[in-house]
């Protein structure tokens, strides 16, 4: 199966061939003026360089050469040699259908299929989930979906922070906290004879019962500013970061705890967002590889000793500007950031062997990766062209900076969906749902549309362009709004529901109307809007397909009526291609992770 523009590539391909110019200028793409035309073909103006002709001479040739073709019902030239192609109805109605059939809604797969791990989300223990985590949520998760639904074979990875010196601020302020919490760290329990009798197994759980979301999120955020000004407090908590990577036992007791609280606590705010992660792997799970890793890298020469840490040197002779060295060991001795992300590179390679490996995560690690990249090819743990930062910008407050509370903390991502759900209700309620759905399904669909606002305002934009958060604008019903193709998407959905009760059957695809040609043309589009998604890891191609495709809909459905049809063949034709937009529609709303409701 293939599209009207490639068939139609192919074609003027053979066109430019038979007049003895290379095929290549046969490309074709979708028509910049779609009221003259539906594709047009620019090779004439390049050939013309080559051919030493005028381009018009040789656009008159290719032509005359598709004079023949079933696709086309018009070849005009245009201007200096542009060569416009107008397709025919039949050759629409045609592609229509198979679209209609097809259970991928008319997008091609990847034609060799590869190993891909989509590193994404990038939650910490404890540390509260900022915007920058939930652009990476989004954007990864879509990216994660489109690599899939093209062929490949996917691992979405959490990649968890739950190792390095926030974990030993942690202990180091548990301790502090809490006689109970430092008798586990300390393990001075074991001296207690009732509590030993108990059994050890039972004993840390209880001791740390109280330990809790709510005392992680109050925790951390304490230490954190309390090791900024405290030079000592800093050293205490650098000391126990080292002793809980040496495995300190009751070190890891505690350590465990935070993973598991922390852990269950995102993994609920994840589902509630519709991100699923096939690996839920933490940057700890890499630790027991780091010091055979950092010994064969010193064994090769690769380490650098320098102002007491060991390094590696990634910096190259044509860099524009200056990369420092990547910290492979602090001069305290512990493993770093960039140091379990290499580790990381080495335990994917060894487990699942992948041929790509994508980091989703915000434009300001852009120099941590490149570090990091530049050190695995050094060391051979991947070659360059499979290791890629798919960055992005910030989501940002009306003052132009990263979005934040009104109070300036920043914002919880419990929060934010809590926020967009309830604006989502108001909206329902203004449209005068309240009264008409159950209140369960009120409030599911409430949640649909407050998600659907949150990825889609995010999804529309390339993903390198910050953008301002407006809940109001996200959430309303018109204009490029999730809400707005969700609701076109329910529209067809109840006309499909009408139809089914008045046992009207859809039939074969019939074009003659313009906005039947103009709706079958977007619905053949798809599959470049999501090549170009795929090939760019822009989400926001195909977000921008779902709009026109909405837009197109319902254009159609202004114009031609349906249900209302005459003719008993024209009814069935527009049938089947209502609902052969819901499922392309249904289909590009789930790669960017919307999930459309039944009615709204
Ligand atoms: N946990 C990190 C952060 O909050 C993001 C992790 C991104 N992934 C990676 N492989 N480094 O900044």
């Amino acid at each position: 199966m293939t599209d009207l523009r490639r068939a139609l590539g192919e074609a003027v391909s053979g066109a430019f061939a038979a007049i003895d110019l290379p095929a290549e200028f046969g490309r074709v793409t979708a028509s910049d003026r779609p009221d003259l035309a539906d594709f047009q073909c620019n090779g004439a103006m390049a050939a013309a360089k080559a051919a030493r002709k005028p381009p018009r001479e040789i656009a008159i040739r290719v032509a005359e050469a598709l004079k023949d073709n079933p696709y086309l019902a018009a070849v005009e030239i245009a201007g200096l040699g542009f060569i416009n192609l107008r397709v025919s109805n039949a050759a629409l109605a045609n592609r229509a259908n198979e679209i209609s059939g097809d259970a991928r809604a008319g997008a091609a797969r990847v034609e060799s299929p590869r190993r891909v791990v989509v590193d994404y989300g990038g939650p910490n223990v404890a540390k509260p989930m900022h915007v920058g985590h939930l652009r990476a949520s989004i954007i990864g998760e879509s990216i994660k979906r489109i690599f899939r639904f093209r062929g490949d074979e996917v691992l979405g990875d959490a990649h968890f922070g739950d190792w390095g010196f926030q974990m030993g601020l942690l202990i180091v302020a548990a301790c502090d906290e809490n006689p109970r919490w430092r008798a586990v760290a300390e393990e001075t329990w074991k001296s207690d004879e009732k509590l030993l009798k108990a059994g050890e197994a039972q004993v840390a759980p209880v001791l740390l019962k109280d330990l809790d979301l709510a005392a992680l999120d109050r925790l951390y955020p304490e230490a954190a500013a309390k090791a900024k000004i405290d030079d000592d407090y800093r050293d205490r908590a650098r000391k126990a970061t080292a002793e809980l990577q040496a495995g300190r036992p009751g070190y890891m007791a505690l350590w465990r705890h935070f993973v598991a609280v922390s852990r269950s606590a995102l993994q609920r705010e994840f589902e509630a967002l519709g991100i699923e992660f096939d690996l839920w792997k933490g940057e700890s799970d890499v630790d027991s590889l780091i010091a055979p890793m950092v010994e064969e890298l010193r064994a090769r020469g690769l380490l650098v000793f320098d102002q007491g840490a060991e390094v590696m040197f990634v910096a190259r002779n044509d860099d524009k500007r200056e990369l420092p060295p990547l910290i492979v060991i602090s001069s305290e001795g512990s493993a770093m950031y960039g140091t379990t992300d290499l580790a990381t590179i080495l335990d994917r390679r060894r487990s699942f062997d992948p041929q790509l490996m994508l980091y989703c995560v915000d434009q300001r690690q852009a120099d941590h990766f490149e570090q990091v990249f530049r050190a695995a090819v050094r060391a051979g743990y991947a070659a360059e062209d499979e290791l890629e930062h798919i960055g992005f910008g910030t989501m940002n407050g009306t003052d132009g900076r990263p979005f934040k509370t009104r109070e300036g903390g920043v914002l919880k991502l419990h929060d934010l969906i809590t926020m967009a759900r309830d604006k989502a209700r108001d909206r329902l309620h203004e449209a005068g749902l309240g009264a008409e759905l159950e209140p369960e399904e009120f409030e599911a669909t409430a949640h649909k549309v407050g998600v659907a606002a949150l990825k889609f305002a995010d999804l529309q934009n390339f993903r390198g362009t910050s953008y301002v958060f407006d809940l109001d604008r996200f959430t309303s019903f018109e204009g490029k709004t999730g809400p707005y193709l969700l609701y076109q998407a329910v529209r067809i959905k109840s006309l499909l529901r009408r139809a089914a009760e008045e046992g009207a059957e859809p039939g074969q695809v019939l074009i003659a109307e313009p906005a039947e040609r103009d709706l079958a043309l977007v619905l053949d589009a798809f599959d470049n809007a999501l090549a170009e998604a795929y090939d760019k890891r822009a989400p926001n191609f195909l977000a921008e397909h779902a709009f026109r495709l909405a837009q197109s809909f319902s254009k159609f459905y202004a114009t031609c009526p349906v249900l209302g049809a005459e003719d008993e063949s024209v009814r069935a034709s527009r049938l089947r291609l209502a609902g052969t937009t819901l499922a392309q529609l249904e289909t590009v709303l789930s790669l960017l992770g919307l999930e459309t409701p039944e009615r709204m």
